[in-house]
């Protein structure tokens, strides 16, 4: 089955064709960085705009990169939420004109459910597994009981783990989006310089919190007598950034004991952070447990993961409305 997906919910501009649920023929992704930049963070204005801007050349390029046109497609998976909504309406309103003129099904998909099935374009991890999801909005975890089965374990009662990213990389001046100059810098810097302060004390629950590591970054800085110089700056970020890795190492590994899972995922833009990979599988091996966190262009906003997942259903037979309508908050 040929599966054209649609991904238009937050800054990046996204499609993909994707054979049989499992073969990437496309996978476009036209990022926005540049004109929320001078901002400090996505614009949700100019992020509709420059959605409407470039969606169908993005499609179109899709559809000839995979060598493909829209009669051979069949069926479209488009994101139907949670994100912005004037930017999901773009990507919505596309798919359900392909759908209409081309009489074809169309699904709606949660993108974080999409985050979770990019895995399984490169692997086959073992049921039930522990799905962490860590990106821009959403730092969650469940337990994946079998495809299209999510039990929710925990949530940030705050900040996101790439919010957290971004924030301290403002504070610091250091541009956005913060999550991957952090990464770069950290490499340079020693993790154990400062010691910040880990979040584990939600013990009972499996929620998370990142606002306090924030707020203490904040009041380090403070702390000093004058702004860090730049030499100064990768151990900061490198110690910031370890807190961050600890927390959601040890969080996912947790429920991973208490639940028997004999595999862990981790997706969303934080897991292409190369220390949080690193440790993830490090610590995979001394658990028995096994890790697999997709490629780092997989796990960044992208359409390839939202026609994967919209292929179990579409090979189900299962189609939306063409009233399918954007949510701005739809838990998974
Ligand atoms: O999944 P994603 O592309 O979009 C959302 O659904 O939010 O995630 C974006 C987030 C941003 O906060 C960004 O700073 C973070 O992922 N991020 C990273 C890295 N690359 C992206 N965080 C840490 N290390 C990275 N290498
Ligand atoms: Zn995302």
């Amino acid at each position: 089955m040929l599966v054209l997906g649609i991904e238009s919910s937050c800054d990046e501009t996204a499609a993909a064709v994707v054979k049989d649920g499992k073969v990437v023929l496309s996978n476009i992704v036209f990022s926005q960085i540049p004109f929320h930049q001078k901002f400090g963070g996505v614009v949700p204005e100019i992020a509709s705009r420059k959605h409407l801007e470039t969606i169908i050349s993005i499609v179109r390029e899709a559809l000839e990169r995979a060598g493909v046109s829209l009669k051979d497609i069949e069926g479209i998976a488009v994101t139907q939420g949670p994100g912005l909504v004037g930017s999901l309406l773009v990507g919505l309103s596309v798919a359900k004109a392909i759908a209409y003129v081309y009489q074809m099904p169309i699904v709606g998909i949660n993108h974080l459910e999409g985050h979770i099935s990019a895995v399984y374009l490169e692997y086959t991890p073992k049921y039930s597994f522990i799905a962490l999801v860590v990106s821009g909005g959403h730092t969650s975890l469940y337990q994946v009981q079998e495809r299209g089965s999510y039990r929710l374990l925990g949530q940030t009662r705050d900040d996101a783990a790439g919010e957290a990213f971004d924030k301290v990389a403002r504070l610091l001046n250091l541009g956005y989006p913060g999550g991957v100059i952090i990464d770069r810098l950290s490499q340079q810097g020693k993790a154990d310089a400062i010691q910040f302060p880990r979040a584990l004390s939600l013990k009972s629950s499996h929620d998370f919190s990142f606002s306090g590591l924030k707020t203490a970054v904040l009041n380090y800085l403070l702390s000093l007598k004058t702004f860090p110089e730049p030499d100064e700056i990768p151990d900061i970020v490198a110690s910031f950034q370890e807190a961050v890795v600890d927390v959601l190492i040890e969080k996912t590994f947790q429920a991973a004991g208490e639940l028997k899972c004999p595999s862990i995922v981790v997706t969303g833009g934080v897991a292409a952070n190369t220390r949080l990979r690193e440790k993830m599988e490090e610590r995979g091996k001394e658990d028995g447990i096994a890790v697999f966190i997709p490629s780092h262009n997989l796990c960044t906003d992208n359409a390839a993961m939202i026609a994967v997942a919209g292929n179990y259903y579409l090979e189900k037979g299962w189609h939306a409305p063409l009233s399918l309508n954007a949510l701005s908050r739809w838990p998974l």
